[in-house]
C-alpha cells in the first residue's frame, strides 16, 4: 500500500527546561493514496501544529515526515520548497482569493507565476472550474460570488498543480450546511475517483463524517481513530458515533 504521507515518532516542543511544552508527542500517522483523513480534537490539542509539520511548513523537534517518498528532514530549503509545491495543495477556511482577479485567473495563478504555457494553464483552469460546478463563473470576480462559489474556486486552485496531497484546515468553517455538504462531496469525490490524498482538520462531526478515517487528538497525541471507509451506516448514525468518541476524550 502506497503511503503518500507519513509521520514517524513526531515530537514538537516549545520552550526549554521547566518551561518545555509538548505541542505534539509520539505521533505516528500514514495517509494512503486516495485516502481522506479527518483530524479532530479540542482547541489547543495540536491539530494545526500537526498539519503544519506534515506539510513541511514547520519542522518537528524530533521524528521524520515523508511526503511522496521524500524525507523532509534530509531536504535543503530549496528542495523543501520544491517538494511542497509539487505535492501539496492547501484549502483554508477563508478562501484567500485575489479580489482583482477572475475565478479563472485565481485558479491559474500558480502556473501563471511560473514560465509554463499560459494558454494551456487557462484551459486547465476552466476544466477544473467545470469539475467543481462553476465553469460559468470563469470570468467573474470573487466579490460577485457566494461563499460556496468562492470555496469552489479555492478548491480548483488547490488542484491546479495536480498535488498528490491536499491539506485543509476547516474548509467549510465559513459556509452554511447545504453548501458545506456540496463542498465535502466534491472533496470526497477527488479522493475516491481521482486518487488525491486528503487531510482535513475540523471541529464538526458532520464535516468529519465525509472522511474515510478520523483520528482524534488530545494534548498533542493521537488517542483514538474511527474507520468509516466501507461502512454503510447512515450518516446520522456515524455522526452520533463521532460525537460519542469526542465526548469520551473531553470528558
Ligand atoms: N509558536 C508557539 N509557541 C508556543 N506554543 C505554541 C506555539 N504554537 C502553538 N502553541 C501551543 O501548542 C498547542 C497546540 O496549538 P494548535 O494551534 O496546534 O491547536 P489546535 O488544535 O489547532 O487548536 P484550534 O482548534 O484552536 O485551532 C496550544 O497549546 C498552543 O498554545
Ligand atoms: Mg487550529
Amino acid at each position: 500500500m502506497t503511503l503518500m504521507l507519513e509521520a514517524k515518532s513526531i515530537e514538537k516542543t516549545y520552550g526549554s527546561g521547566d518551561q518545555r511544552f509538548y505541542a505534539l508527542r509520539n505521533i505516528d500517522v500514514g495517509v494512503k493514496k486516495g485516502e481522506f483523513v479527518a483530524i479532530m480534537g479540542a482547541s489547543g490539542s495540536g491539530k494545526s501544529t500537526l498539519l503544519n509539520v506534515l506539510s513541511g511548513l514547520d519542522k518537528p523537534t524530533k521524528g521524520e515526515v515523508w511526503i511522496a517518498g521524500h524525507n523532509l528532514a534530509a531536504a535543503s530549503d530549496a528542495e523543501l520548497t520544491k517538494i511542497r509545491s509539487e505535492n501539496i495543495g492547501f484549502i483554508f477556511q477563508f478562501f484567500n482569493l485575489i479580489p482583482v482577479l477572475t475565478a479563472e485567473e485565481n485558479v491559474s495563478l500558480p502556473v501563471l507565476l511560473s514560465r509554463k504555457d499560459q494558454t494551456k494553464a487557462k484551459k486547465k483552469a476552466k476544466k477544473l472550474l467545470d469539475l467543481v460546478g462553476i465553469g460559468h463563473l470563469a470570468g467573474t470576480r470573487p466579490a460577485n460570488m457566494s461563499g460556496g462559489q468562492q470555496q469552489r474556486v479555492a478548491i480548483a486552485r488547490a488542484l491546479m498543480t495536480e498535488p498528490k496531497i491536499i491539506l485543509a484546515d476547516e474548509p467549510t468553517g465559513s459556509l452554511d450546511s447545504k453548501t458545506s455538504k456540496d463542498i465535502l462531496e466534491i472533496l470526497r469525490y477527488f479522493c475516491d475517483n481521482l486518487n488525491h490524498s486528503m487531510i482535513m482538520v475540523t471541529h464538526d462531526a458532520n464535516v468529519a463524517s465525509y472522511a474515510h478515517r478520523i483520528v482524534f487528538m488530545e494534548d498533542g497525541q493521537l488517542v483514538n481513530e474511527l474507520i468509516l471507509k466501507d461502512r454503510h451506516l447512515d450518516r446520522r448514525q456515524i455522526i452520533i458515533e463521532i460525537t460519542n468518541r469526542i465526548e469520551g476524550i473531553t470528558a
